[in-house]
């Protein structure tokens, strides 16, 4: 049997860094035609040399007229959009009583207006084929608040929300709409998660960007409505729903920085 991502055309969005990077490789491994798609214009062109029937169009998920670009350079170039990894993403690291109104508007511009802006563009190409799957990454912060990223657990919650509406409303079109919750992950985005915790001495053990890429390729193979990656954040999840304050006195013992 073919594999299911041969040919298959599939816009990554974060494509020049950490989880898009890796998705985008694998994708390319596995036989799609890949769109690269982020705001590093030279990172991702190197990245379209290395990759065989990939494209670079840089892309800024906050802009519309860049993301209708987007779609519009994919369907010149491929014809058809079977995937959207919608996975473009920031985080700001503080405090929410240290933050400021123009740090959650940068956050949600990204993290939640940007993304959803992604997948409706991508919506007319996937109804006209009657097909497409879209797989949203948010993130385990997307069900469960953290300390010191407020504004980005809150993003996270709204696209989290979004998703999953989403896949029940496009679902009588053909589509497919994923949602994969990954936990800490070795990427240039939490450095200062991580940076901060091992200086006190915490164990955070983040995964690989390349383990996120597996779940996120299975996600879309399998059109699974939620995935957790690594299994334990789904547990952690659960563990939440019944005792929140226990999951949060976690998460304060592993990840926090100081309380305030
Ligand atoms: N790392 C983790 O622990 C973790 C955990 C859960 C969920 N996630 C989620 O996974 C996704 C990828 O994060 P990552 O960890 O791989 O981070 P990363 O290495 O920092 O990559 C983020 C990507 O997003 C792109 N990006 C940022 N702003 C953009 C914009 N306005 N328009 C287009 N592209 C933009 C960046 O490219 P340019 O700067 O070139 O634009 C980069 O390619 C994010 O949605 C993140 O929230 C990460």
């Amino acid at each position: 049997m073919p594999d299911f991502f041969k040919d298959k055309v599939a816009i990554v969005t974060g494509a020049s860094s950490g989880i898009g990077l890796c998705t985008a490789r694998l994708l390319s491994e596995r036989g799609a035609r890949v769109v690269l798609a982020a705001r590093s214009k030279d990172k991702l062109e190197k990245l379209a040399q290395e990759l065989p029937n990939s494209i670079a169009v840089p892309t800024d998920v906050t802009d519309k007229n860049s993301v209708l670009n987007m779609v519009q350079r994919t369907l010149d170039a491929f014809g058809r959009i079977d995937i959207l990894i919608n996975n473009a993403g920031i985080l700001i690291y503080k405090p929410i009583v240290q933050s400021t109104d123009e740090d959650l508007r940068r956050v949600m511009e990204v993290n939640f207006f940007g993304a959803v802006a992604c997948a409706n563009a991508v919506l007319p190409a996937m109804e006209k084929q009657k097909s497409g799957t879209i797989v949203n990454i948010s993130s385990i912060a997307g069900r469960i608040g953290f300390p010191n990223i407020g504004y980005y657990c809150a993003s996270k919650f709204a696209f989290t929300g979004f998703s999953e509406t989403f896949r029940q409303e496009v679902a009588s079109k053909g589509i497919i709409v994923s949602t994969v919750n990954p936990g800490t992950t070795e990427t240039p985005l939490n450095q200062t998660i991580l940076d901060e915790a091992r200086k006190r001495g915490k164990n955070i053990l983040p995964i690989t960007p390349e383990r996120v890429a597996r779940a996120i390729l299975n996600a879309a193979e399998k059109g699974k409505a939620e995935v957790f990656v690594p299994w334990s954040t789904r547990v952690l999840h659960w563990l939440h729903f019944f005792a929140p304050r226990f999951t949060e006195w976690l998460a304060w013992h592993f990840r926090s920085a100081e309380k305030y």
